[in-house]
């Protein structure tokens, strides 16, 4: 048992609770040598007789270090307490879970649906191709990290069940039917072993469906019901139930959903490129740092946000992103529409401060060329005038 004040192994002070999930408890703790604030996660204690449970936890450690992507938790130890209960120790992130942030917001607009989407994907993409298969995506196991003027950084934790491509999947087996089935693709909820990261773009799928829409696809009153669900009904569409999102947008949420594997996009990076092709490009600090700012508005407001299609609306002659576009359509909300708006406007007539410049100037020009005609002809002429009299008067 875990306590805040105890060092374990002689190195990592554990300082406060951060979190606690099916099988595992997470602290916050400090790295007494060097300083390093940390996460150490420990396995907890009624599943220390239970050898696939723990090896599955040297299995997280592993896979979540294999990968090397800045949107993936970085793992720094694994380790025992003197008790021998299995820990890690990983890098401190301090921000909120996708859940947190859809239980506060509700539904997510478009452009915060990309911006998560995008370096999660990205991210899913490095781990798919180091031959892991997370297994068990969800709001949950997302975290959004504050970046300052960045944004925020999203970052994929918990490869808890995760499985390498070249291992036995016994044990992901039994995991798989841990913690919440509602990600659950359709061929995990038949059973099947031979689970490839097509079943995490399923997953993707629903997340970003839970994004758009603040519920999730299927629930049902109890476990065989939902699967029942999860196997044969078509999910409703995200824009019958609210979602301010384009069809098109909507479109690519639903292929990633498609109940048979061999109908979706074929990798991460594939899905990527379809919601980036149709879905507002991520605001400009997102390419370099990647990290995303995130819009602040208040959930009323970006309700009320339409979305349009860009055939509806004249592009030229502004550029909404100053990189090259993905594609040749592109899908934007309100507040962008409103920006290409203002923007147009400056271009194409001059600012009413402009034109009242002009004005004056003119102004200015006709009033001395007035004062020049009588300083230098009204004047003498009226002058040789008066003088011409008083030279012929008697
Ligand atoms: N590195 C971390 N930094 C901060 N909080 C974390 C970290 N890792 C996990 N957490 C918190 O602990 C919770 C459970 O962690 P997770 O790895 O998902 O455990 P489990 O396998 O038990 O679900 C997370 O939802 C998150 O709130
Ligand atoms: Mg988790």
């Amino acid at each position: 048992m875990i306590q805040v004040g105890q060092t374990l192994c002689g190195k990592y002070r554990v300082e406060a609770t951060l979190g606690q999930g099916g099988m595992a408890s997470v602290w916050q703790g400090v790295h007494v040598a060097t300083g390093r604030r940390i996460a150490i996660k420990v396995l907890d204690d009624r599943f220390l007789g239970n050898a696939h449970v723990v090896a599955r936890f040297g299995r997280e450690a592993r896979a979540a270090s294999s990968i090397h992507h800045e949107s993936i938790v970085e793992v720094l130890d694994l380790d025992r307490t003197e008790d021998g209960a299995p820990f890690l120790v990983m890098e401190l992130l301090q921000g909120e879970t996708l859940t947190q942030r859809i239980e506060k917001r509700g539904r997510l607009s478009a452009a915060e649906l990309v911006a998560i989407a995008d370096p999660l994907l990205d991210a899913l993409h490095a781990a798919h191709e180091a031959g892991v298969v997370h297994r068990d995506l969800k709001p949950d196991n997302i975290m959004l990290v504050p970046a300052g003027r960045r944004g925020e950084k999203v970052k994929v934790l918990d490869f808890g069940i995760s499985s390498k491509s070249d291992e036995v999947s016994s044990l992901t087996t039994t995991g798989s039917l841990l913690g919440t089935p509602h990600y659950m693709s359709p061929e995990q909820a038949r059973g099947r072993t031979d689970i490839d990261r097509r079943a995490d773009l399923y997953a993707m799928g629903v997340l970003l469906y839970e994004c758009a829409v603040g519920a999730v696809p299927f629930d049902a009153e109890n476990y065989n019901a939902l699967i029942q669900e999860i196997l044969n009904a078509p999910p409703v569409s995200p824009r019958a139930r609210g979602a301010a999102i384009s069809e098109a947008v909507e479109a690519v949420i639903l292929h990633a959903m498609s109940k048979d594997r061999d109908a979706r996009p074929s990798t991460a990076e594939a899905l990527r490129d379809e919601l980036l092709a149709v879905a507002p490009p991520p605001l400009p600090a997102a390419s370099s740092s990647g990290s995303y700012p995130i819009t602040d508005a208040p959930l009323a407001e970006r309700k009320s946000m339409p979305t349009l299609d860009a055939a509806a609306i004249e592009l030229e002659p502004v550029r909404v992103s100053s990189s090259p576009p993905r594609a040749p359509s592109l899908q934007l909300d309100g507040a962008a529409v409103r920006r290409i708006s203002q923007r147009s406007s400056r271009v194409s007539a001059s600012p009413p401060s402009t034109r009242w410049g002009r004005v004056a100037l003119a102004s200015v020009l006709a009033i001395v060329a007035l004062i020049a005609v009588v300083r230098f002809v009204v004047h003498p002429m009226i002058t040789a005038e008066h003088r011409r009299a008083t030279t012929s008067a008697p």
